[in-house]
């Protein structure tokens, strides 16, 4: 989008086109009526422009609350960090009552946003992207917040002098394809060496190689893994006075509160065949290794059903939101004809199938199973057991 498209979507009519369109049907099949109704009072482009924020907008419901007002073009909504993570880190920022704080690869302002928010704190957000920086203005002004944005190129020195903490969230994106080394990310993760903060923390995806971070890890750096509603969303690193041994992991929910695991130096859990109960810990606790301290949180003894695989086992169940579980009925080494006598013995018809560490794909398995769809149903996990491949028929999982 060129900066008059995007002035037009400020101006008067922009903004009544883009209001006109907030609750309307926007799928793809309208977009003819849609275009040839905005072009009766709008520029070709402009009109364009119009409906593809609309379109945005919609679906950066998801990330912010207020995202009907916001501003983005398709890849910056894509990078941007959601409401809730983003003001969980800024809290760990706030533990340390910044003056200032430099928010590095600001983009349309997702982390902008929640920094900002911290009282007595001035930020300085930095993007070599003017159009990006344009709107991440816009967007704060939506939430009555401010910021210094500054274009810059990070791969310089820094425009910015004695600020005790920064943020930096590189891309981790190019031409639409993930990017997963750290020292491929744009900028590359050692733009760090260069800096000089007292405090720092640096968003990463949620797959990052762990010995791509050693070297910062042997300064003191530990890596948090953070999930959201139980999916894992990503990792941030932190550093300086902000850095701490290993991994932790955090659990947020969509109210934006969580907690956090950390390591406690705990012997690994023991292996064992299935027991009474089958629990599958938060994906954040799994990349963070944690699974003794998981054990130690639900305070009851808890086994490995495999060195390779984070499915747990222990005699009975204990709700919590670390961790979803499920009764296990019976499981065997995997056998399609066994595993189908065992169902219909059961009264089984219908099966939801997980795994972890199959080759199967549920649906194949599916089909292979032939079930009735009439009767009872359970859950079929597919899994190693101590290095075979195993299946644990399970009934419907817990509510915690
Ligand atoms: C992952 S996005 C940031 C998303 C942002 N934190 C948010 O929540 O909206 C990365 C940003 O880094 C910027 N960027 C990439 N290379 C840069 C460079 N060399 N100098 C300055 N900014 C750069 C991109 O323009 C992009 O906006």
């Amino acid at each position: 989008m060129n900066p008059a498209t995007f002035s037009a979507l400020l101006n008067a009519e922009g903004h009544a086109a883009l209001a006109q369109l907030a609750c309307a049907d926007l799928s793809d099949v309208h977009t003819l009526p849609l275009l040839t109704a905005l072009r009766r009072t709008l520029p070709p482009d402009v009109a364009s422009a119009v409906l593809t924020l609309a379109r945005l907008r919609q679906r950066a419901a998801r990330k912010f609350s207020r995202a009907a007002e916001m501003f983005f073009t398709p890849d910056a909504l894509e990078q941007a960090s959601g409401e809730q993570i983003a003001l969980w880190r800024a809290r760990r920022f706030a533990t340390l009552h910044p003056a200032h704080l430099a928010d590095l690869g600001c983009g349309i302002g997702g982390d902008t946003l929640a920094l900002a928010a911290l009282a007595g704190c001035a930020v300085y957000a930095l993007d070599r992207d003017p159009l990006r920086l344009r709107m991440a203005r816009e967007n704060l002004a939506v939430y009555g917040r401010s910021a210094y944005l500054l274009q810059a190129d990070l791969q310089h020195p820094l425009p910015l002098r004695g600020l005790e903490a920064a943020f930096f969230d590189p891309a981790r994106r190019a031409a639409g394809r993930r990017i997963f080394s750290v020292r491929a990310y744009i900028p590359p993760l050692d733009v760090l060496h260069g800096w000089h903060f007292s405090a720092w923390g640096v968003k990463l995806s949620p797959g990052v190689r762990l010995d791509e971070l050693r070297t910062y890890c042997e300064q003191g750096a530990g890596v948090e893994f953070i999930s959201l509603a139980g999916a894992l969303k990503e990792a941030v690193l932190w550093g300086g006075a902000l850095g701490f041994r290993g991994r932790w992991a955090t659990r947020l929910e969509l109210d934006g509160f969580g907690e956090t695991l950390c390591p406690a130096e705990l012997p690994p859990l023991p292996l064992s065949e299935p027991r009474a109960v089958l629990y599958e810990p938060d994906p954040s606790i799994i990349r963070a290794g944690l699974l003794s301290e998981l054990a130690a949180r639900l305070g009851i003894p808890l086994y490995r059903l495999d060195p390779q695989i984070a499915y747990l086992t222990g005699e009975r169940y204990t709700p919590s939101p670390w961790a979803r579980a499920w009764p296990i009925w019976e499981w065997l080494p995997f056998n399609l004809k066994r595993l189908r006598a065992t169902l219909r013995t059961r009264g089984i018809g219908r099966v939801t199938i997980k795994k972890r560490g199959s080759p199967l794909t549920p649906e194949g398995l599916l089909r292979r199973l032939k079930l009735s769809g009439d009767g009872a149903e359970a859950v079929v996990v597919l899994t190693q057991v101590n290095g075979r491949h195993s299946a644990l028929v399970c009934g419907p999982p817990y509510r915690a």
